[in-house]
């Protein structure tokens, strides 16, 4: 294991696109070291060289539905960096379809990636965790209220608000936080094929009574505000950053007129 660096340092999965690699910007930015862990091992590679002088970037190339990798991502931050004070569990796919329409293969896949893998790198960290740390979830307004053709993506998001919570509750007497960012929607690679169809505005742009698109930044601004000394009364919270989308009955001037 390394001596512990100055500086903190976050642990973030699905770190090559979309509001991971954003985040970890964010991170570097404000003087954080990093782990970045993903599948696609340029991306990675791109990121680390774009901080470089900014922050240190320990890359771990892996599936997080591997069972072994989300020890090797903290062994990853213990021995480069010896130390880890953020977990950000953001990797995640989109697969929408109704309860009744997915099959067998689809269901392990979103358990396997956006629950199970969460709960194995939040067991992991809390292993060489100290006071003052806290784990990240990123679940998603669909873990909250739902929506059309949620299926086993709002199932795996709904469980991870009973994870963010149950850390919260036996860790936070140590000094260990746990929270949920919940973002509505965000262009990413995730949405990007969708954003600008019909269906897509009217289901989400035309519901959130706000005048404009969130973005990967608003969340990465949100992560390192949960991360940070400023977030460090917050324990155990679901954090719907959607506009306003999912507490409210908004509906637009254009689907009035309809
Ligand atoms: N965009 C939205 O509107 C939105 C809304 C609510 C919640 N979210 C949540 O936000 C998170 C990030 O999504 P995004 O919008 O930024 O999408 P994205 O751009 O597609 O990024 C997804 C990231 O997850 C990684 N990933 C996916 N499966 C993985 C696996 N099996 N093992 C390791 N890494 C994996 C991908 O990297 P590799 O392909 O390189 O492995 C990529 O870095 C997800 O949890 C998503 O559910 C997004």
């Amino acid at each position: 294991m390394a001596n512990p660096s100055e500086k903190p340092v976050v642990l973030i999965t699905g770190a090559s696109s979309g509001i991971g690699a954003v985040t970890v910007k964010r991170f570097a930015n404000a003087g954080w070291n990093i782990v970045a862990l993903a599948r696609r091992k340029e991306r990675l590679e791109e990121l680390a060289a774009s901080l470089a002088g900014v922050a240190e970037v320990a890359i771990v190339v892996g599936d997080v539905a591997d069972r072994e990798v989300p020890a090797k991502a903290v062994q990853a931050a213990m021995e480069t960096f010896g130390r880890l004070d953020s977990l950000v569990n953001n990797a995640g796919a989109g697969k929408w379809n109704r309860v009744g329409d997915t099959d067998d293969d689809t269901l392990d896949e979103v358990i396997d990636i956006s629950l199970k893998a969460p709960f194995r790198f939040a067991r992991e960290a809390l292993a060489v965790m100290q006071p003052g740390s806290s784990i990240i979830n990123i679940g998603s307004v669909f873990g909250i209220t739902s929506g059309l053709a949620g299926g086993a993506y709002s199932t795996v998001k709904a469980g991870l608000i009973g994870m963010t919570r149950s850390l919260a509750c036996d860790y936070g007497p140590q000094g260990i936080r746990s929270n949920l960012i919940a973002p509505g929607v965000i262009k990413t690679e995730m949405t990007d094929a969708y954003w600008e169809s019909d269906y897509f505005q009217r289901t989400n742009h035309e519901i959130t009574p706000f005048n404009r698109e969130g973005t990967a930044d608003d969340v990465a601004n949100c992560v390192f505000f949960l991360a940070s000394n400023e977030g460090s009364y917050l324990n155990g919270q679901v954090i719907a950053l959607d506009g306003g989308w999912s507490t409210t009955k908004y509906v637009s001037p254009e689907t009035l007129a309809r």
